[in-house]
Formats: C-alpha cells, structure tokens, sequence
C-alpha cells in the first residue's frame, strides 16, 4: 500500500468536492460568511494570470485538475501534473463523465455525490499526466501560462522545481504561484524549508528571470466531515518571465 496520502480515497473524495463540489455540498447550514468567500480557490487561481488566449498552458500538482481545466479556457494546449496517479486518473475522467464519490458527513455516515466538469469545458485540448515536478521529463517545452498552487511546501526539495521554472516559462510568459506556506517535515526536510519568509526565498530564488508582477492572499476551504473544515490562506505570487 502507498503510504502517500495523495492516493488515498480519502483525500481523493476531499479533493473532488474541494475542486467540484457546489456551495451546498461543501457548506454547513450555519457557515459564516468567510467560508462562503473560501469557496472556488482552484478557479480563483487561474484568473491571476493576464487576460488573452495563449498557445500552452501547464498546471504542477494538479490534483484532481479544476485548475488545469479552468486554464483550458484559454489555452490552446493545457497539460496537468501531478504524483498522484490515483488523482490523474480521477482528473482525466472527468472529461468523459461525471464521476462518483463518497463525500464522508461522520463516521460511517457518507452521502454519494457526482463531480462533473462545468458546462462547455476542456475548450482546447487537455491532457493529465503523472509526474514529479522536481524531475520533470526533458521534453515537457516551455508555456505561456505555468499554474503550481499549494504545491511547494509539499515537496521534498522545492528548489529543484524553482530552478527548472525559467526552462519552463516562455520570455514573456507568466507563472502563478500559491502556497499557504505550511512546512511540514513530513513533506520537506527543515534544510529545505525557507531560511526567512517565503516570499522572501520566492524572490531570491526566481528574481534574475522573473518579475514579480503582483501578491495576494487567497484562501481555500477544505471540508473533511460536515463538522470539520480546513480553512488556510495561501500566498499568492503573479511573475512574469524576463525577456533575457
Ligand atoms: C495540497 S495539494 C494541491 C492540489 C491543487 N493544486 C490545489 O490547489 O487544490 C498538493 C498536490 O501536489 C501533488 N504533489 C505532491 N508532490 C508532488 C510532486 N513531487 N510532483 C507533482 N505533484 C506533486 C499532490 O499529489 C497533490 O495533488
């Protein structure tokens, strides 16, 4: 058995609600309003790129792929990433048939839901794809468009993807990244955590090829039982890929 909590059906029946669930299907009855405003994080992501059609797009750690596929909007070519291969398959699926899951309330308590696509979606082409995005396969190419949210502090060594980013982005291109910035050792060895701020170590590491456009705070909302919601907030960075 795998002991990587992304290809349990747990966490795969958490991600397809996070990423295609309704408001009703996530929210408690009684929810405040800031987990109203929690909702839809993998769609909110996408729009921080600048408007207009591009030719590629990449998503790194695409789960269960809403982002990757919100991306296809305006891409010709959108590929998503991911080390899960039980998350792959789930966010390739998708754009044949809805796909059943059991969302779990409380104990053995569990309610059969369907995630489905939005309606008109993949527009252009998309493609998922297992891969690790510190080792990512030489003949990848470069986009136009490179999405990785709350993928960085849940890699053994980040730097490895930081260093392959200015390969990856096109002169001109644009790159946004989340992170809520949760180092865990039982992700990332403290060595490899950030030595001050992360957007600190963001800028250090990505500052001779990018420009750092914009930051924000995005936060996101991840219901584990009816009772029990997960409500982060991640750093949002909007680079674009220097010219030289
Ligand atoms: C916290 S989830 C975020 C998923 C999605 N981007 C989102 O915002 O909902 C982290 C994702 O990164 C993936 N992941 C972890 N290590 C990876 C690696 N080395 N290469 C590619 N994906 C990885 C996990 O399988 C998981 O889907």
């Amino acid at each position: 058995m795998s002991t990587n909590p992304y290809e349990s059906d747990r966490l795969l029946a958490e991600y397809l609600l996070f990423h295609y669930g309704s408001p009703a299907e996530i929210l408690p009855v009684t929810a405040p309003a800031g987990m109203r405003d929690a909702l839809d994080f993998a769609v909110r992501t996408t729009r921080h790129f600048s408007p207009g059609e591009v030719e590629r797009s990449l998503d790194l750690g695409c789960a269960v792929g809403r982002s990757t596929y919100e991306l296809s909007r305006h891409s010709r070519e959108t590929i998503g990433i991911d080390f899960s291969q039980n998350f792959v398959r789930a966010a390739a699926a998708l754009a044949a048939a809805p796909l059943a899951y059991r969302r779990l309330d409380e104990a053995h308590h569990h309610t059969d839901l369907d995630a489905k696509l939005p309606q008109g979606l993949p527009v252009g082409s998309v493609s998922f794809e297992c891969g690790d995005a510190m080792d990512l396969r030489p003949d990848l190419g470069d986009f136009d468009r490179v999405h990785a949210a709350n993928l960085l502090c849940r890699l053994p060594d980040p730097c490895r993807l930081l260093a392959r980013l200015p390969h990856l982005v096109r002169p001109e291109g644009e790159l946004v990244l989340a992170t809520p910035c949760t180092w865990l050792g039982e992700f990332t060895p403290p060595a490899n955590w950030p030595p001050h701020s992360t957007l600190e170590w963001l800028v250090e590491n990505l500052g001779h090829h990018f420009e750092l456009l914009d930051t924000g705070e995005e936060p996101f909302l991840i219901r584990e039982t009816a009772r029990k919601f997960q409500w982060t907030s991640s750093l949002l960075s909007v680079w674009k890929r220097k010219n030289a």
